[in-house]
């Protein structure tokens, strides 16, 4: 009997010929020289919406965006049927084969059931699954129970301006019952996991500025507070030797982690340990003493210094006293922190731990985005729970995952219950080189979403 579970692997093949189609164009959000390639991709995706028999379908680039968002909608389950928005993002990360790339990174290579491309895992993974997913259910003669709106972000990865402008406007147009966040990472390729929290992001660059232009360091030198040097202080002041942010007022709002979640993270921890050492694979393990490592990276609130910039580093000597030195830096957050206290908190230390010696500005950038925590008991997570054991045949284990989907934070507004269904792998090395996906994880995507729509609808 035909049904959407049978139809997804009976046309395997040309999903996969679909989703290497998309991962061929370069939609890199942050490179102003690749928006025709995203309009490209939006363009064929808005098409794809209607083939695979969404009743509409449109591309929407709001005056405040720079890469626009396909939204499609499917009505067919009627007025009282409950409504699900899929959200998944298809803009990349830049990626050039010298940042070390085995192969070209926007030509997808398949080695030994893996697939390498830049895109591969975030998001486009994301994306094909869920549409080929909800293509299975449209072609039956039996339709879903649910309605369906998809909406696919082509700024994810640089600010989701044109996204939050729409949301804000036009709420409406993405309300629904279960808003479905299809982006990040399970554990392992045959140990799926259901991740019930996001971090959240606050962002800032510090600009410290001493003599008024460089100069040489044998004239001035031992005279001048040299602004990498006090940048350097200011930096090594953030955290304690615990590892502990020291800005006062930065952990005022954190829920402290519950029973509940030490219970249920207890059961990640050999699992991302071992992701540890084969990912990151550092000299020793760093961080809060007091919380382990799936606390460490879901749970808590982190200041990271994303990149320094100052001075001389290239070949030979240069006897300089340079006049700048500049840091970027962002905050990972947890429920219940506010993006712009948080900033302001570590605005304002910076500012008060500022030598006098030198000038120190400090501002507050973009993105801004709250962090989420999902109820582990609701129906959409349970039917999500049932979507991945029908699909992996094995049921997920719960984890609070580390990124930020920046637009999950207001999907929570126009959407009675949120939940994550995430199919790619930390290893797939999202935002690295030789990024990569099993395909065994797409064609597992495609079944649990396709479960997932048909769980909801019995509900
Ligand atoms: N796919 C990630 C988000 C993610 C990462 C979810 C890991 C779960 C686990 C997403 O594309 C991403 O990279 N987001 C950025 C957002 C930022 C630029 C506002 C992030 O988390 O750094
Ligand atoms: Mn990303």
């Amino acid at each position: 009997m035909s049904n959407p579970y049978n139809y997804a692997l009976e046309n395997q093949q040309r999903f996969l010929d679909e989703y290497l189609h998309l991962l061929k164009i370069q939609t890199i959000s942050t490179q102003p020289e690749h928006a025709k390639d995203v309009a490209e991709a939006a363009d064929w995706l808005r098409s794809m919406m209607l083939n695979i028999g969404m009743m509409s379908a449109e591309v929407i680039l709001m005056p405040e965006g720079r890469c626009p968002l396909v939204l499609g909608e499917w009505n067919g389950a009627g007025e009282d049927a409950p409504t699900i928005l899929i959200y998944c993002h298809y803009d990349v990360q830049p990626a050039e084969i010298e940042d070390g790339w085995n192969t070209d990174p926007f030509v997808p290579t398949i080695i030994d059931g893996r697939l390498f491309c830049r895109g591969a895992v975030d998001s486009k993974l994301h994306v094909m699954a869920n549409l080929k997913a909800v293509e299975s259910w449209l072609a039956q003669d039996i339709k879903p129970l649910v309605n369906i709106k998809i909406v696919l972000e082509g700024e994810e990865e640089s600010g989701s301006e044109n996204i939050n402008a729409f949301i804000a406007k036009y709420p409406e147009r993405l309300s629904a019952d279960i808003a479905m966040i299809s982006d990040g990472a399970i554990l392992e390729p045959t140990q799926p996991s259901l991740t019930y929290g996001l971090r959240g992001i606050a962002a800032m660059e510090v600009h410290v500025q001493s003599p008024i232009s460089d100069l040489h360091s044998g004239h001035w030198g031992g005279s001048v507070h040299n602004p990498i040097q006090a940048l350097s202080e200011i930096l090594a002041q953030l955290h304690d030797e615990n590892g502990t942010v020291t800005a006062p007022g930065f952990y005022d709002d954190v829920i402290e982690v519950t029973d509940q979640d030490r219970e249920l993270l207890k059961q990640v921890e050999p699992y991302l340990m071992r992701e540890w050492n084969d990912v990151v694979n550092a000299p020793q393990l760093w961080g809060e003493s007091e919380y382990n490592l799936p606390e460490r990276l879901g749970a808590r609130p982190t200041l990271e210094i994303n990149g320094i910039s100052g001075g001389y580093a290239g070949d030979g000597i240069k006897t300089v006293l340079p006049a700048r030195a500049s840091a970027k830096i962002t905050c990972r957050l947890v429920p219940h922190q506010n993006p712009e206290r948080v900033t302001q908190c570590v605005v304002d230390y910076i500012k008060q731990i500022a030598p006098p010696t030198v000038s120190v500005e400090v501002r507050p950038s973009d993105p801004k985005a709250g962090a989420v925590l999902l109820d582990v008991n609701g129906v959409a997570m349970q039917s999500a729970h049932k979507a991945y054991t029908h699909a992996w045949g094995v049921e997920p284990v719960f984890e609070r995952s580390g990124g930020s989907v920046p637009i999950t934070y207001e999907c929570m507004k126009v959407a009675d219950e949120v939940v994550i269904l995430s199919y790619g792998l930390k290893s797939g090395r999202a935002h690295g080189p030789n990024e990569n996906i099993y395909l065994q994880n797409f064609y597992n995507g495609i079944q649990a979403t396709i479960k997932f729509i048909d769980e909801v609808g019995k509900r």
